[in-house]
Parts: C-alpha cells; sequence; structure tokens
C-alpha cells in the first residue's frame, strides 16, 4: 500500500480541524476576531497530550530542570527592563486607499525580496525601490513606521493616570525574575534551567495562515542557564555528539546558499558554526523531542538567523524549521544564546541582585532557551500526519499524542454484541483515552476513527460472545487480527508506549 504522491493544502487542514472539531475561529458567531482560536473537544486532547510529553520529555526526567508557570499579566517594569518596550517592534504599513494594514517585511517577502536590514531605513528604501504598492486594491502605502505588538491594559479602577500593564508576550521573562526565588528555594546550582509552558500574546499586524500566526498562543519554553566560563562543558554532550542535523548557517546564506548542510552536532561544533556544547546539545535535545512525537528528520532544519535578524537580547539564534508543503520552511521553535542579557538588565532596573555563585565566584549566568510554539508544533505534526491514500484521508498520528488511542465498535447494533462492546469500552476507557460508536456502517466508522487519527480501534462480532477474541485494526495499515480481549490492555499500552 503505497503512499499517495498528493500535498495536503492549508485548506484541508483547517476544514477537518473545524469539521471534526480540532479547533474553531473564536466569536464565529459574531464574524470571528483574526488571529485566536478555540481549541475544540480533539484539539484540547492533542494540546494536552503535547504539553504532558514536553513536560516529561524536559523537566519529569531530568532533574536538572525545575518548573514554573508566571503571571499572564505582568509589572510594566518586566517590560521595560527586558528592552521589549522599546524594541518589540514589526514596522507596519497601511493602504491609503482601503485602509489594509500590512507587515511591511511579509509584504516584501511575498514579492521576492529578501529583507536584509530590519530597520526603519532598511524596509523604507527595499518598499521606495520595488515600488511596492497594496496587493489587494493597488492603493499607494504609507511611509513604514514601527509598531510595538504588546498588548495592554489597564490595572485597577484608577483613570487617571492610568497604571498600564502588558500581557505577557513571551513566557521567558516570568522566569528571569523568579530566578533568584527557584535558586532559593530549590538550592538550585549552575547548570540548571526552568521551563514553563503557557499562553503569550502578540498584537501581530496580520496574523494569517491559520494556527501558524496567532494573537493567542502557547509557548513551551526552557532558559537554561550556564556559567559563561563552561559554555563548552556540557556533561551530556556524548548523548548527541553523533546525531546529524540539517543546518543552514548565516555564513552560507550571506553567501546566497538556501541548502541546508548535513552535519555532526560535534562537527558544527568545532567548526565553530554553533558557539558552544551547551547551544548544540539543546538543538539536538529539542530535534529529538520533535522526532519523538511525529516529525521526520527530512522535515526538519536549523537555520542561523543572519546578523539583522537576531532578537536585542541575542548573540546567536538558530530556528527549527519545518517544511510546511503549502508555505515552505517555517520558524516552529527558536534557540538562542541570550546572554546574561536579561538577567542583567533585571538586576540594574530592580536593584536585586541577581548572580549565583559558582566555584566559589559570584557569577550573572548566562542562557540557552529554547523556545517551541505550541499551535505552529500542531500545525507541523497535522501537516505531517494528514495522509491522503487513494481510497481514504487519514491522520498518522504518533499514537502517544493522538487525542483518542483507541475507539470500540460493536459489529451491528444487535445480538448482545452492543452491550458486550460498550463493556469493554468501560473497561478500557479506565486506562486510555477512549470512545464507543455503534452508529453508522462499520466502513464509515473506520473512517471517522482514521480520520481523527485513533490508531486503533477495537471491534465486537459474533465470535467475541463465544471464544472471547476482539479484532483490533490498526489504522495506518489497516491490517486486522484477532487477540484475546485479555490481552487487549497489553496490546494497546504497548503500541502507544513504542520506542522511539
Ligand atoms: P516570526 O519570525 O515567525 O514572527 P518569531 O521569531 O517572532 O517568529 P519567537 O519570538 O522566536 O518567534 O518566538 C518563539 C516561538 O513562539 C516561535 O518559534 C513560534 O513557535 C512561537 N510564536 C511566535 N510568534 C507566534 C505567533 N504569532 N503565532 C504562533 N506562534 C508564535
Ligand atoms: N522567548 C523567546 C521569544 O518568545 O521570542
Amino acid at each position: 500500500m503505497g503512499r499517495a504522491q498528493k500535498m495536503v493544502t492549508l485548506d484541508e487542514i483547517t476544514e477537518l480541524c473545524t469539521r471534526r472539531g480540532f479547533f474553531y475561529q473564536t466569536g464565529k458567531i459574531y464574524g470571528g476576531l483574526s488571529g485566536f482560536y478555540d481549541y475544540g473537544p480533539l484539539g484540547v486532547d492533542l494540546m494536552k497530550n503535547i504539553l504532558d510529553d514536553w513536560w516529561w520529555y524536559f523537566v519529569e526526567r531530568r532533574d536538572d530542570i525545575y518548573g514554573l508557570s508566571g503571571s499572564i499579566i505582568t509589572h510594566p517594569k518586566v517590560w521595560e527592563a527586558s528592552g521589549h518596550v522599546e524594541s518589540f517592534i514589526d514596522y507596519i504599513v497601511v493602504c491609503q486607499k482601503c485602509g489594509t494594514e500590512y507587515r511591511a517585511d511579509h509584504l516584501l517577502e511575498d514579492l521576492g525580496v529578501k529583507v536584509e536590514q530590519y530597520t526603519l531605513e532598511g524596509i523604507k528604501t527595499l518598499l521606495r525601490s520595488h515600488n511596492v504598492r497594496c496587493p489587494a486594491c493597488g492603493g499607494e502605502l504609507s511611509e513604514p513606521r514601527a509598531f510595538n505588538l504588546m498588548f495592554s491594559t489597564n490595572l485597577g479602577p484608577k483613570k487617571s493616570p492610568p497604571f498600564i500593564v502588558y500581557l505577557r508576550p513571551e513566557t521567558a521573562q516570568l522566569i528571569f525574575v523568579n530566578f533568584k526565588n527557584v535558586v532559593f528555594s530549590m538550592g538550585a546550582t549552575l547548570p540548571f534551567g526552568i521551563a514553563q509552558y503557557g499562553k503569550a500574546f502578540r498584537n501581530e499586524i496580520s496574523p494569517r495562515n491559520f494556527l501558524f500566526r496567532l494573537r493567542e498562543f502557547i509557548q513551551m519554553e526552557i532558559e537554561y542557564f550556564v556559567n559563561p566560563k563552561k559554555l563548552n562543558d556540557c556533561p551530556y554532550f556524548d548523548e548527541i555528539k553523533d546525531i546529524e542535523i540539517n543546518l543552514l548557517s548565516a555564513e552560507d546564506q550571506e553567501k546566497g546558499l538556501e541548502q541546508a548542510r548535513k552535519i555532526k552536532v560535534e562537527d558544527a561544533v568545532t567548526s565553530g558554526l554553533i558557539g558552544s556544547e551547551w547551544h548544540a546539545y539543546w538543538i539536538a535535545e529539542s530535534l529529538r523531542w520533535l522526532w519523538r512525537i511525529g516529525l521526520s528528520p527530512q522535515n526538519l532544519r536549523v537555520r542561523e538567523h543572519i546578523k539583522s535578524e537576531l532578537a536585542h537580547y541575542a548573540q546567536q539564534t538558530f530556528d527549527v524549521e519545518y517544511y510546511f508543503p503549502y508555505m515552505g520552511w517555517k520558524e516552529i521553535e527558536g534557540i538562542s544564546n541570550r546572554t546574561d542579557f536579561d538577567l542583567r538588565r533585571h538586576q540594574e532596573h530592580s536593584g536585586e541582585p541577581l548572580h549565583i555563585v559558582d566555584d566559589g565566584e559570584k557569577v550573572i549566568p548566562y542562557v540557552i532557551e529554547p523556545s517551541f510554539g505550541l499551535e505552529r508544533i500542531i500545525l507541523a505534526v497535522l501537516t505531517e500526519a494528514y495522509t491522503i491514500e487513494e481510497k481514504r484521508t487519514y491522520l498518522r498520528l504518533k499514537p502517544r499524542i493522538a487525542p483518542f488511542k483507541v475507539a470500540v465498535f460493536p459489529l451491528v447494533k444487535r445480538d448482545g454484541l452492543d452491550t458486550l462492546a460498550r463493556k469493554i469500552y468501560n473497561e478500557l476507557r479506565d486506562r486510555f483515552r477512549a470512545y464507543y460508536d455503534e452508529d453508522g456502517s462499520i466502513g464509515k466508522r473506520y473512517a471517522k476513527a482514521d480520520e481523527i487519527g485513533v490508531p486503533f480501534c477495537v471491534t465486537v462480532d459474533g465470535q467475541t460472545a463465544t471464544d472471547g477474541t476482539v479484532t483490533v485494526r490498526y489504522r495506518d495499515t489497516r491490517q486486522q487480527v484477532r487477540v484475546p480481549r485479555e490481552h487487549l490492555a497489553e496490546l494497546l499500552h504497548n503500541g502507544i508506549e513504542e520506542k522511539s
């Protein structure tokens, strides 16, 4: 049974997600809000499974990472110190005729123009030299201006002057401002990390591409603190040094190359392409987790930021990009060396000492930060899983993240098969996320289970009543095997926890 060649489109994924209850546009009955989606019943389970797996992989099974969950509305001084009030901006242009707003660099990129200088002057020059006009109506565009992406609101009832606070545009700052608390409560010593997942908010100028560019989304971030003198002293380096990655360096991009090279992590460090062992370790460890949840190595590449792309806090950044067949290589995770920028700035602005003692010396640690975006990862996972075959469409989700692990069906809704099937379903659902379905033909029930990515279907038929066996159908191969009822739980457990 060969995999079909047809590539999935973003429209097909969006349609499936809405019809089957993964995502709904928020407030759709009132016309919707651009850049906001609600998770539906299946989406919530998918979200939870990915977050739980991330937490297990990066926090629970390790002893050097602590968890945190900070507040969403944060003291404004946090964002002044972090540089977001001043620098967290994009450039906006507005059509003078129809009023449509555009993010200037995206407008240029859509026309195939490379934005090398991400500054007001750089953008202005490119817009002029390419005579860019409104793609919707051909109208003239305004001059570009800087637009801060943070959402703000008023705290409390006081109106004059109002107390302006911000919704966090990244979860990271909550970790930095709690650094000293965690060191104190947990007795943390270098090197160690703090992990957090939760909502982040950005007032994107033009949200688009379904889940890709949202105004409210979930980040999963780790700030990993290392003595700056020990960036090349990673005790786990041996575990990952032989992993091969697809790397596109800044230098190669500056030479006009677009093709990533395959290189071993160790070679990328010794040749200086990746700045340190710790940075390389977090790149490799991120990839290993992304593979674990179903993204294939050939669809992932690690692209270094060129100088003009670097965020105000970053010394070196690599984006993990996924190849979306309908929009090309796009960032799903950023992994930055943020140096001691954030802790130093918070120390200066708050007056609180934010050092830690390591080897008898006071140090402000450097930070390596893997920053994942959940919805972009979900979009990648769904894109990878969406499989179109001649006679059916199905989601090849890894069983460990699939919303439902098993569906239980009576072959027909009579002869006591429904009662027996319900009994088996009731036994299974204590341990596995399961659903029961007795309506319509068995073929239709399999087709629905395939479409929502259920890895295993259990069918109860006449033989079950006589010899206690059921049929297990495997989603990807459609293979059916008869197994004794009492072996079901073990079979499902092994199928979900497959090694990878
Ligand atoms: P882009 O260049 O696409 O705007 P970014 O460089 O601003 O992305 P980061 O600031 O590095 O993104 O954010 C870290 C992660 O958070 C990203 O890799 C992405 O997965 C997620 N993320 C950022 N902005 C959005 C958004 N508007 N919608 C959904 N996810 C986002
Ligand atoms: N914390 C990295 C980012 O959100 O950009």
